[in-house]
């Protein structure tokens, strides 16, 4: 079964993912990961993330990369959102998301256009959505934990950026695939969001089978 698990930044879909995988036994990949590994290695070398063949050439990059801490910053995620409008960039990293997808069992993948581009057949879909204000403080509460300095106000209009970035985009933008099930975590704790996937995922597989 192959679970294709989209949303915009901080909806909670990484969670959900993570946690279907478990459940089900799964391999996942974030593949947001992907382009925030290109994302660094941009700004590594100091290229501009806005010329596409700069861009492009740092697309075949080394697995362990995907472990470092760093791709986790909010920095590279911003940038990430800027490499990610190239079509040669999202090109490049196509039939790394594609194989990921086929191995045998299945997989679970997360991100912005997996239902709609990467697995346009996939059993199971999920679109998980939150207001920007509660995903804006939720982004906030976890760099507060970690020891960022920011203020709520300069989070949500990075959320509101990205969201607009992402779903502007003329290749691959942020949609809800036609027959996706939508997932509003707004007013949902992490467990109930959750249990509501899987929830979501049952009645998907007792309608296909
Ligand atoms: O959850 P958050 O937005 O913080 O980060 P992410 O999922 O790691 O994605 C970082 C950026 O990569 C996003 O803003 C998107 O622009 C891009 N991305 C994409 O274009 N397509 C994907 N399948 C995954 C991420």
């Amino acid at each position: 079964m192959i679970i294709a698990v989209d949303g915009p930044a901080a909806s909670g879909k990484g969670t959900i993912a993570r946690a279907l995988a478990r459940h089900y036994g799964l391999p996942h990949l974030d593949t947001g990961l992907l382009y925030r590994a290109v994302a660094a290695r941009v700004l590594a070398e100091e290229l501009d993330p806005t010329r596409e063949a700069d861009v492009v050439a740092m697309c075949d990059f080394d697995e362990s990369l995907l472990e470092s801490a760093e791709l986790r910053t909010d920095h590279v995620g911003r940038t990430a959102s800027v490499v990610s409008a190239h079509p040669l960039v999202r090109a490049a990293l196509l039939q790394r998301q594609k194989r990921f997808a086929q191995q045998p069992g299945g997989a679970v993948l997360d991100g912005r256009d997996i239902g709609t581009v990467i697995t346009p057949d996939a059993e199971v879909k999920l679109f998980v959505k939150a207001t920007p204000m509660i995903r804006a403080r939720r982004r906030y509460d976890e760099l507060q934990r970690h020891g960022v300095e920011t203020t709520f106000d300069r989070v949500l209009a990075d959320i509101r950026a990205r969201d607009d970035r992402d779903s502007r985009r003329s290749e691959a933008p942020l949609r809800q695939a036609a027959d996706a099930a939508l997932l509003d975590t707004s007013f949902l704790s992490i467990e109930a969001a959750v249990q509501k996937a899987i929830a979501l995922v049952e009645a998907r597989r007792g309608a296909a089978g």
